[in-house]
C-alpha cells in the first residue's frame, strides 16, 4: 500500500496533510526518513512512525460526512443519490455504510464505516447514545413543548419516546430549537413535533456520541476520522 494511503487510512490526516507531514521529515519507515508519499510499505510489518509515535495499521475506515439534503442514507437506492455515491472511488472500495438513517431532507453528521461491531453499538437501544439536533419549526415552540419532551411524547403509533432534552434558541412564527434524543426511531423528531401540533421545517444534526460534525466541513464533504475520534465515538 502507498505511504500516503496507508497515513491517511489509520486517521492521521488527510492525503494533503500527510504529504506536509512527509515534506516536514515527519515520518520513518523502519527507522529510514521517508519523505516521498508514493514509497510502498507492508502494512503489517514496516514500523512506521509520525513525529516519533508509531501508526498501527487499522483494519476499519471511518468517515464523518456532512450530508447534505437530497441524498439518501443507503449504500444503494435505485431512485436517489446516496451517501456512498459522495465519496471517493478510493474510499468506496472500503465498502462503508452508514451509521443508521437521516431522512433524504436532513442535514448534518453522518458516520459511514464499514466496523460493523462499533455501528452496531452506537445503534444499540441499550446504549442509549444521544445524539444532537439543530431545528427549525414552524410555529411557537414553548417551555411547555420542553416539558412535554422532557416527560417523553405520545407519537401516532403509541410509542412513548424517552425523555429528551429542548432547548428554545430562537422563538417566533419559525423558532430555531436544540434537540438531544437518545434513540433513533423513524422520523423521530418530526414525528415527536408533530405530537406537539407543530412542524420540523428544517433539520441537521450535530452530533452523535461525543463526536461532533467538524464545522470545517461543508454540505458534501467529508473526512476520515482520526484515531482520537474513533475512540470517542467507541466511548459514547
Ligand atoms: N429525526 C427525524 O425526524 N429525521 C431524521 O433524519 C433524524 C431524526
Amino acid at each position: 500500500m502507498r505511504l500516503d494511503k496507508f497515513l491517511a487510512n489509520a486517521g492521521v490526516g488527510s492525503r494533503k496533510e500527510v504529504k506536509a507531514l512527509l515534506k516536514k521529515r515527519c515520518v520513518t519507515v523502519n527507522g529510514q526518513l521517508v519523505k516521498d508519499s508514493s514509497v510502498h510499505v507492508d502494512e503489517m510489518n514496516d514500523s512506521i512512525t509520525v513525529n516519533g509515535n508509531p501508526i498501527h495499521y487499522q483494519k476499519y475506515t471511518y468517515i464523518m460526512l456532512h450530508k447534505p439534503s437530497g441524498v439518501i442514507s443507503a449504500t444503494e437506492d435505485k431512485q436517489d443519490k446516496t451517501v456512498i455515491e459522495l465519496l471517493s472511488h478510493d474510499l468506496q472500495k472500503f465498502k462503508p455504510f452508514p451509521v443508521g438513517r437521516l431522512d433524504k431532507d436532513t442535514e448534518g453528521l453522518l458516520i459511514l464505516t464499514n466496523d460493523g461491531q462499533l455501528a452496531h453499538e452506537l445503534l444499540s437501544p441499550k446504549k442509549h447514545v444521544t445524539k444532537t439536533y439543530f431545528a427549525k419549526i414552524k410555529g411557537e415552540v414553548t417551555e411547555a413543548d420542553c416539558m412535554a419532551f422532557a416527560n417523553g411524547v405520545t407519537l401516532e403509533d403509541g410509542y412513548r419516546t424517552k425523555p429528551a432534552t429542548l432547548r428554545i434558541l430562537k422563538q417566533g412564527a419559525q423558532s430555531e430549537v436544540e434537540i438531544m434524543i437518545t434513540e433513533g426511531k423513524y422520523h423521530q423528531i418530526k414525528r415527536m413535533f408533530r405530537a406537539v401540533d407543530k412542524q420540523v421545517a428544517y433539520l441537521k444534526r450535530t452530533t452523535m456520541g461525543k463526536l461532533h460534525l467538524d464545522k470545517a466541513l461543508k454540505k458534501g464533504e467529508y473526512r476520515q476520522l482520526r484515531v482520537e475520534e474513533v475512540k470517542l465515538l467507541q466511548d459514547s
